[in-house]
């Protein structure tokens, strides 16, 4: 008997979700390159290879460095690489792999520049370019500029374009995420037609989330998806309509341990478990599998608050329940290992080997 809280995964699901996504972006000529923060597993990065990814994207120096040890050998680092250390460390990296990153300052490409330069290396590199998020990528009005500049810096070769447009997830209609995914491979599109117009050579076209990638016939034209969370799916995925509860393989499994009053029970799982993250339903923590009439309301550390009508939901201590959390991404990282099922029944255990890998 497993203990709960756990993490659980349904494997035929999520398998059924990788070719999805798979099959998508090839009928569109785009290259699958998943990030693995949603999953953090070398196991599943290698399944995602088995099952059609031409690479996998990290967030972190940290999770490269545990891929790469784990045997993956194509990696985007998508995150602006600030510091003498981490560049040497990416040095360290590219010389035992296939690696390539994203600049979006003069300031980072100098580090990398040198980096490379000190080490007798060349790195391949993306200009990152800011969709409208803000969080990081410079200005289109600035990439010429920009791409001169740091093309004027040794040991750096610059290979592609780049852009996350996560703004995406405010849209919950198929038809503004469409135009929103058009509008991501426009900017990517228009960025590589601008740059190839003055003398570079633009070969990788980088972008996807999990929305957009799923409209993939909206991003014809870009090279690459790094979709990440299609592989479990979650309340997002639901909300942007398109994943049902059926498509979700990941949950978490807690148990109801008191029911203080008719209609008010606890679970074993807080935000220790779940995290806090909120996605569109206001007040829900995530979407109780067993009966989507029994709401999780609120959290504390180790405590998940139920309320639900006791004229026709009946609960018991020590039955367990399924929770389909909000955002499966924060999820494995709050645990050393989750457990899959084949057909309901125990298959495997699967290690979070890049668990707490953010440096
Ligand atoms: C740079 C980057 N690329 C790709 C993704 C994957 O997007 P999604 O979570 O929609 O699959 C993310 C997610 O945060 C990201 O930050």
């Amino acid at each position: 008997m497993l203990t709960t809280p756990y993490v659980a995964l349904e494997l035929e699901i999520m398998e059924q979700n990788i070719r999805g996504m798979v099959s998508g972006l090839r009928r569109n000529n785009i290259q699958h390159w998943p990030h693995i923060k949603t999953h953090k597993s070398v196991r599943l990065a290698k399944l995602e290879q088995q099952l059609g990814a031409s690479g996998i994207t990290c967030a972190k120096l940290s999770e490269a460095e545990v891929m790469a040890e784990g045997g993956i050998t194509s990696i985007l680092l998508a995150y602006p690489l600030i510091g003498e250390d981490k560049c040497q460390r990416y040095a360290e990296l590219a010389r035992k792999i296939s690696i390539r990153t994203i600049v979006d300052s003069v300031a980072g490409a100098q580090g990398l520049s040198q980096a490379a330069v000190k080490n007798g290396l060349e790195f391949a590199i993306d200009i990152a370019i800011d969709f409208g998020a803000h969080r990081e990528g410079i200005q289109p009005d600035q990439l010429l500029s920009f791409a001169r500049d740091i093309a004027a810096l040794p040991g750096l070769k610059i290979k592609g374009v780049f852009t996350y447009a996560g703004t995406i997830y405010q849209y919950h209609e198929e038809a503004d995420i469409r135009r929103a995914a058009r509008e991501e491979a426009a900017l990517l599109m228009k960025s590589r037609d601008l740059l190839n117009a003055n003398g570079f050579t633009i070969e990788t076209l980088s972008g996807g989330s999990t929305l957009s990638s799923f409209y993939a016939d909206e991003l014809n034209g870009i090279t690459e998806s790094r979709a990440g969370n299609f592989i479990f799916g979650d309340m997002n995925a639901i909300n942007g309509g398109i994943y049902t509860p059926e498509n979700c393989a990941l949950t978490i499994c807690a148990t109801v341990v008191s029911i203080p009053l008719p209609g008010y029970a606890t679970l074993d799982a807080g935000t220790k478990s779940l995290t806090s993250d909120l996605s569109a339903t206001p007040g829900s923590y995530g979407l109780i599998q067993e009966n989507p009439d029994i709401a999780l309301v609120k959290l504390n550390e180790e405590h998940g608050y139920l309320r639900y009508d006791p004229e026709k939901v009946s609960l018991t201590i020590g039955e367990q329940l399924h929770i389909i959390p909000n955002h499966c991404c924060v999820v494995a990282n709050l645990v050393d290992e989750i457990y899959a099922f084949r057909q309901g029944e125990f298959s495997e255990t699967i290690a979070i080997n890049a668990r707490g890998k953010s440096y």
